[in-house]
């Protein structure tokens, strides 16, 4: 960043000599006229604000000062009688680094070139608004999570091919199932299915074809392979018999120019085997990297250039799908550690698929995404794994407000209920298979259940409900979890028969109710709180980043377009000035 800035300031600057000293302070600097009057009134609501001409002097004004010889002066600039900061005076103005602004104000700026003219983009939050385009719709996209890329976070251990959803490292080194980590999979998939354009795919195998099996090689120890019509499925399907040993090269397809990096397929094992993916990777002409998708319960596993995942045991049929970029991706990060460079091994092509054990397999496609599949596999998730209270228990340890509050392993988590609920939903929407709209009708019973008795209920002042994210005692009152919480009672009182919809329908409105007296108390003036737990543990309070201020704006937004108070609306707006600096007016 710096690197850039600093070659940008010497192509706009010449190799003139005044100008070599600013150049080597490294220092990028913005005017303030004095100091006074940007303690007093710049930030505040209607008060002049820092904008781009003031700004854009800073090249311009560096060229005129090499070109005319304007003086300057370096002047000291004591901070509230607290430290000293080196300045530049030129006539009545005086200029700070915008190194010490930036930190001092939390402000974001960068040199951005465009074609000839460099200036300087001066920004108070380095977060984005999505303004929804119409009616929130509990069946369309949910909130902006088409932006969201769930699978590449380094929180992230990898997808389980057991499981088809992601494994969490966020608070438990191993990994564990995370709710709202798999709901939020579920959801952006979900989201960027409907935003992005139909995907390509190509059927390298549904043993259709008379001679389909003559595309499959017996390599190294003995084989068989045959197309056949399995009895379970009443379909031609792919059979297969040869040694299950891993170092078995097996049965294999060779291929061509496969582009697609999503593969998925149908299989059953008779007992144990194994599918391997055979990848050549960009900048690796002659060494192949090997996916293999084995019967086991182990999730990952690698060594050198072989990736190992565990698909379980697999005697029914049943489809696995898999990213490949990121199943490789995940793998090699377990090995290098910290090391590894996201860009570093990217897979080039598929070289061929190939199969070990004894078993069938049919319908292998590659394609450019795999939205609903992953979707699917995630709301299956929810499915089979709510327990009998309707819930989705965490089983990590979560500490909040610097270790003064504890989860022990086993809470739940109103804001995974109710993204759950907005998967389930969705998959209910689109399939009317009764059992995710079941599944998404028990899991409001947990909100009913208070924090003190194993659910999520909280109460403020003993008397605003409250679904809370972290169900502590006592509570913390997190905003962007319980508005999900919301949107998920939301979507589904919408979805779902009416007469089975009644307790939705009340723990939604309650929550409204609670939300339109509470909000007041999230708003700082010049930003947001992410909890209250300022009131509820007499802390210093907990104010929001921008990225969760912006959700914060966006959840408000959302509500705007369903619920009639403008009050929403209204405190979107003040936070999103908050985003450019304003402030709430002062006495
Ligand atoms: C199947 O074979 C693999 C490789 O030989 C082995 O690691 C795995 O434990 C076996 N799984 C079962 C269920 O026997
Ligand atoms: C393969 O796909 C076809 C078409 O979707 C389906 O009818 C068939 O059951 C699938 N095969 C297996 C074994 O599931």
């Amino acid at each position: 960043m710096r690197l850039k800035m600093r070659r940008a300031v010497i192509t706009v600057l010449g190799g003139c000599f005044l100008l070599v000293t600013l150049f080597l302070s490294g220092s990028k600097w913005s005017s303030c006229t004095d100091v006074n009057r940007l303690d007093n009134n710049f930030y505040r609501d209607g008060a002049p604000h820092p904008d781009g001409s003031k700004l854009t002097r800073l090249s311009t004004q560096a060229v005129d000062l090499t070109k005319n010889s304007i003086p300057y002066e370096e002047l000291d600039c004591v901070i509230n009688g607290e430290y000293t900061v080196g300045c530049r005076r030129e006539g009545d103005d005086v200029y700070l680094p915008f190194s010490f602004i930036s930190k001092y104000f939390e402000v974001y700026g960068k040199l951005v070139q465009n074609g000839d003219d460099t200036r300087f983009e001066w920004s108070h939050s380095y977060s984005h608004v999505y303004v929804p385009d119409g009616t929130y719709s509990p069946t369309g996209i949910f909130m902006s999570f088409e932006h969201y890329n769930v699978e590449k976070r380094d929180r992230v251990k990898c997808i389980s091919a057991i499981e088809g959803v992601p494994i969490s490292t966020q608070w438990g080194a191993h990994g564990y199932y995370y709710p709202i980590q798999i709901a939020q999979y579920g959801l952006s998939h979900f989201s960027k299915f409907l935003t992005e354009k139909p995907r390509s795919s190509i059927v390298i195998e549904d043993a259709e074809d008379d001679r389909a099996a003559d595309q499959w090689a017996v390599v190294g120890q003995r084989g068989t392979v045959s197309s056949v019509i399995d009895r379970h499925r009443n379909t031609h399907v792919i059979e297969f018999d040869t040694s299950d040993s891993i170092h078995n090269p097996g049965i294999v397809h060779q291929l061509e120019n496969i582009i697609f990096g999503f593969l998925f397929f149908d299989i059953r094992f008779e007992n144990n085997g194994s599918v391997t993916v055979a990848m050549e990777m960009k900048g690796r002409p002659n060494r192949l990297f090997y996916l293999h998708y084995i019967c086991s319960e182990n999730v990952l596993a690698v060594s050198e250039d072989n990736v190992y995942y565990g698909i379980g045991l697999r005697r029914t049929w049943g489809r696995v799908t898999r990213d490949l970029m990121v199943d490789a991706q995940k793998g090699i990060m377990m090995q290098l550690g910290k090391k590894f460079r996201g860009s570093r091994l990217v897979p080039l092509r598929v070289i061929s698929v190939s199969v070990r054990g004894h078993g069938w397999i049919d319908n292998i496609t590659f394609a450019s995404s795999a939205h609903l599949e992953q979707m699917y596999d995630a709301a299956d998730w929810f499915v089979r794994h709510q327990d009998n209270k309707g819930g989705w228990p965490i089983m990590v340890t979560r500490k909040l407000a610097l270790g003064r509050l504890e989860l022990p392993p086993g809470w739940y988590s109103a804001m995974a209920q109710g993204q759950a609920i907005s998967l389930l939903v969705r998959a209910y929407d689109r399939t009317k298979i009764r059992a995710y709209l079941d599944c998404a009708l028990r899991a409001t019973k947990i909100y009913n259940i208070p924090s003190s008795e194993g659910g999520v209920r909280a109460m403020f002042a003993d008397k605003y409900p409250w679904y809370e994210e972290y169900p502590t005692v006592p509570s913390s009152f997190v905003l962007n979890g319980f508005i999900y919480s919301l949107i998920g009672l939301y979507d589904l009182k919408t979805v779902a028969p009416p007469e089975e919809a009644r307790d939705t329908e009340s723990l939604y409105s309650t929550g409204i109710s609670s939300l339109k007296a509470l909000l007041p108390l999230f708003d700082t003036g010049s930003g947001s709180v992410y909890d209250l737990r300022h009131f509820t543990l007499a802390m210093s309070p907990n104010l929001a980043r921008w990225d969760y201020h912006t959700t914060h704006i966006n959840q408000l937004l959302l509500l705007s377009t369903i619920e009639d108070d403008p009050v929403f609306e209204a405190v979107a707006n003040r936070w999103i000035g908050y985003m450019k600096g304003k402030r709430a007016a002062h006495n």
